[in-house]
């Protein structure tokens, strides 16, 4: 448990607040780029500020206060320029770095556009998603993790706004053993109470016999060895990463990979993007657009929609409050990820309040080109097995989010391409996912006897 001061300190985003100040610090995702094609301006709130996003006619993006400088209208009706946004009430024109460049009704030999300027951060755009930094200079780079740049993948980004503080949805992932009840025997559970019986494959029907979290220099990584493994097994070796501060790495190699990227909105919203990455195997030509489709938290007929895993974490997320009151929880051993993560942000808070720099920002551009993360694999005879089809964290079944994405029916047209192709012999190498050595950090709990 913590304090509730501690809890403050923990949870608030808004400007000048310790975490806020520390979140400042890194690239955030707050759209898809394909909505820009749509209506070129967004209104977006991050970390408690209220932003407009917007592309103008030279294809530059911009993210600038939402209320004009000049008497408080509304820049998301704003109309985009060759450079910048142009404000609909009087026509002041800002650029992408927040300066006033006409102000057309003013007296024509007047100087005073030179002295107003708009808040202004900056954004960038990679693998289909907008990022935002809003933090000080200078910018780290914003990092390029393996799955926004391979090549011979189709992407998809599945968006939910999830009512509650964000570091309930982090801590959700640094929790490997709720996947046994919240996926398993709850699913289970919820299925049967509407009617309907889960799929042989469908749910998570894993044991964890030892759970473990190491420190790498991007993050946490966590393992486990699960019953019927050994620690020679990639759920032990390789494990997956939790990429500090925000991030979630899943999925199961080598075909389906995905991110889960937690922005907060605010102190009680936050904008949940399930980033989806699969990689049939077979040459893929490079998506004119990555698309984009919502989550629903409620079914058509209004009901909770606890059929869907990531829903699941969802409500549960949601119905520990707006704000998680920790100072009336209790923590049993298999919280160590819990408090693991928590201390990891209480000390790189204090890092960046002493002048510091926080874990894992990145400056060199040859470190950039792509970062390759650790990610537990399938065997591969395992993917034969299931025809291609990822059939966890993919497309077979109605349990996960990925049902409500445009473009299922290709990635299953392509998977069964590769299908063909294995047969014959000439598909694309995999990857091969980063080991990291269990740390002087690891902290490890056996939960079952072994064997
Ligand atoms: S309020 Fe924006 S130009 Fe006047
Ligand atoms: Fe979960």
């Amino acid at each position: 448990m913590l304090t509730r001061e501690a809890n403050e300190r923990l949870t608030r985003v808004g400007p000048g607040t310790p975490m806020g100040t520390l979140l400042r610090r890194y690239w955030h995702p707050i759209a898809a780029s394909v909505e820009l094609e749509k209506q070129p301006v967004k209104k977006v709130r991050v970390l408690g500020e209220d932003l407009v996003l917007y592309r103008d006619r030279s294809g530059n993006l911009g993210l600038i206060d939402e209320p004009c400088p000049h008497r408080r209208v509304s820049m998301e009706d704003g109309i985009p320029e060759q450079e910048g946004l142009r404000c609909p009430y009087h026509g002041w024109l800002f650029n992408h770095e927040g300066r006033c460049l006409e102000q057309p009704a003013e007296p024509w030999n007047s100087t005073f556009k030179d002295r107003v300027f708009t808040k202004a951060y900056r954004a960038q755009e990679l693998g289909g998603l907008v990022f935002a930094y809003l933090g000080p200079e200078p910018a780290p780079l914003l990092p390029r993790y393996d799955l926004l740049v391979w090549d011979n993948v189709v992407r998809h980004i599945g968006v939910s706004v999830v009512p509650c503080n964000w570091v309930q949805c982090m801590e959700n992932s640094l929790d490997p053993v709720h996947v046994e009840y919240l996926h398993g025997k709850f699913m289970e559970y919820v299925w049967s109470r509407r009617g309907r019986t889960l799929p042989a494959d469908g749910g998570v029907r894993m044991r964890h016999e030892k759970i473990a979290f190491d420190l790498f220099p991007y993050g946490m990584i966590k393992r486990r060895v699960v019953r019927g493994k050994s620690e020679e097994d990639d759920g032990w070796t390789v494990g997956h990463p939790v990429i500090f501060p925000n991030i979630l790495r899943v999925g199961v190699g080598p075909c389906n990979y995905g991110f889960q990227y937690r922005t907060p909105i605010d102190d009680t919203h936050t904008y949940h993007v399930a980033y989806g990455v699969y990689r049939p195997g077979i040459p893929v030509s490079p998506q004119e657009f990555i698309p984009y489709y919502d989550i629903p938290m409620r079914t058509e007929d209004g009901q909770p929609n606890l059929e869907v895993i990531l829903v699941q974490d969802y409500h549960a997320w949601m119905s520990q409050g707006p704000i998680a009151q920790r100072d009336k929880e209790h923590l049993g051993q298999t919280d160590i990820g819990v408090i693991m993560y928590r201390e990891l942000l209480a000390e790189q808070t204090a890092r960046v309040e002493q002048g510091q720099e926080p874990m894992g920002l990145i400056h060199d551009p040859g470190e950039n080109e792509c970062i390759a993360l650790p990610q537990e694999t399938m065997p591969y005879d395992v993917r034969l097995n299931s025809r291609l089809t990822p059939s966890y964290g993919g497309a077979r079944w109605d349990g996960q989010e990925a049902k409500y994405s445009p473009i299922m029916d290709q990635v299953r047209e392509l998977f069964a391409a590769a299908d063909a192709r294995t047969e014959t012999g000439g598909l694309l190498p995999y990857p091969d996912s980063p080991r990291h050595p269990v740390g002087d950090r690891h902290r490890a709990v056996q939960l079952l006897a072994p064997g």
